[in-house]
């Protein structure tokens, strides 16, 4: 697999990441170990080598799985995880007063069985507590050795401007994918001219777009996307002209609908690494099929006046979790 690099840093990742969360946290029921460790080897195996985890998953669960499936080639990949939750706990509040950031780095640290965590985000911005502050805590986790590069994840222009103007940032992680444009208008632009690199998270548009989920499905009680407005099923229902645009384009390219969700977004901008979540390791493989899947020009032209036509329809959070991102 191809690798991209992440910021000014030279921040080195293979193209398409692996989400962690799925395996323990948010879609139903949690993997058994033996199956996630067996997961990500096997994505390690097939060329990725980037892995994305977080405090707010399973707190400390997530990064235990991780930490235990990559001890033999720890080395050799970029572990990221995130701070800034009130108690770990990513329904809550935001906490990222220096004392707390220092507190989850050493949890993360224990959990992930590693002396440094590779790429350390801002989960969420937190309003109350100054960027100063943060990033000062960053820098000090930095010279002790504890992390390597730091990112954000759903910050406002301001805030990225303000954080990579004291500690440079190697990456932002946010929402993008067909299913969730809002990133091209104001972010995209500022992290090419900043040198930040692009991370898009729930890439797969959380399985909507591999065409695996229709208006009939049903989520499993504690699936989080029960609680999403996107997710309602008469907006599924409404939303479907997404999916067959891209079955059609599947079909053309002899791909599937998930490959073309991720060969599209490798094509906007050379410093975009998507981190698509499975518990499957046939869909981890049909995922890692996306690398070979080239979208020309023409392709890209096409792709971008059938998506114009179509309308998204439903709100991707529930009010009280859209209130915490774009600050
Ligand atoms: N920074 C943040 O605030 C934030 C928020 C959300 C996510 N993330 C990160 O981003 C990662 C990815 O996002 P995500 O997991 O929300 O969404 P995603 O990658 O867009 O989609 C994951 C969902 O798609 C299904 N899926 C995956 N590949 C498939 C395929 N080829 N065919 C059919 N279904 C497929 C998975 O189900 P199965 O497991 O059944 O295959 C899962 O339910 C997460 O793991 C997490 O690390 C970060």
């Amino acid at each position: 697999m191809k690798s991209r690099i992440l910021g000014n840093n030279g921040l080195e990742v293979s193209e398409l990441g692996l989400g962690c969360m799925g395996l323990t946290f948010a879609y139903g029921p949690a993997v058994t170990g033996k199956d996630g460790i067996e997961l990500i080897r096997s994505a390690y195996e097939s060329g990725i080598t980037f892995f994305d985890t977080a405090e707010a998953y399973s707190q400390g669960g997530n990064e235990t799985l991780l930490g235990k499936a990559v001890a033999p080639f720890r080395d050799k990949v970029i572990i990221a995880t995130k701070f800034g939750f009130l108690n770990g706990d990513a329904l809550t509040g935001v906490d990222s007063r220096p004392e707390n950031i220092r507190k989850v780095a050493e949890n993360s640290l224990k959990y992930l069985n590693t002396d440094y965590i590779d790429l350390f985000y801002q989960h969420r911005v937190d309003p109350k507590i100054p960027m100063e502050d943060v990033a000062g805590t960053i820098q000090d986790l930095m010279k002790e050795g504890k992390i390597k590069h730091w990112g954000l994840s759903e910050a406002g222009v301001e805030s990225i401007r303000k954080a990579h103007a004291i500690q440079p940032v190697a990456a932002l992680q946010s929402e993008y994918s067909m299913f969730f444009r809002e990133p091209e208008k104001e972010i995209l632009p500022l992290l090419e001219e900043l040198g930040i690199g692009f991370v898009p998270f729930s890439p797969l548009g959380r399985g909507f777009l591999t065409g695996a989920i229709t208006e009939d499905t049903k989520f499993t009680e504690g699936d989080f996307r029960n609680s999403l407005p996107k997710f309602s099923e008469e907006n599924r229902k409404a939303n479907l002209a997404l999916v067959e645009l891209l079955k059609t384009i599947a079909a053309e390219k002899n791909a599937t609908a998930a490959q073309i969700a991720l060969a599209w977004l490798l094509a906007q901008k050379s410093f975009i690494a998507p981190i698509p979540g499975t518990t499957k390791i046939h869909r981890l493989q049909e995922n890692i099929g996306a690398t070979k899947v080239y979208l020309t020009t023409e392709d890209l032209a096409k792709i971008e006046i059938a998506l114009s036509k179509i309308e998204i329809v439903g709100a991707r959070y529930p009010q009280h979790l859209q209130d915490k991102v774009g600050k």
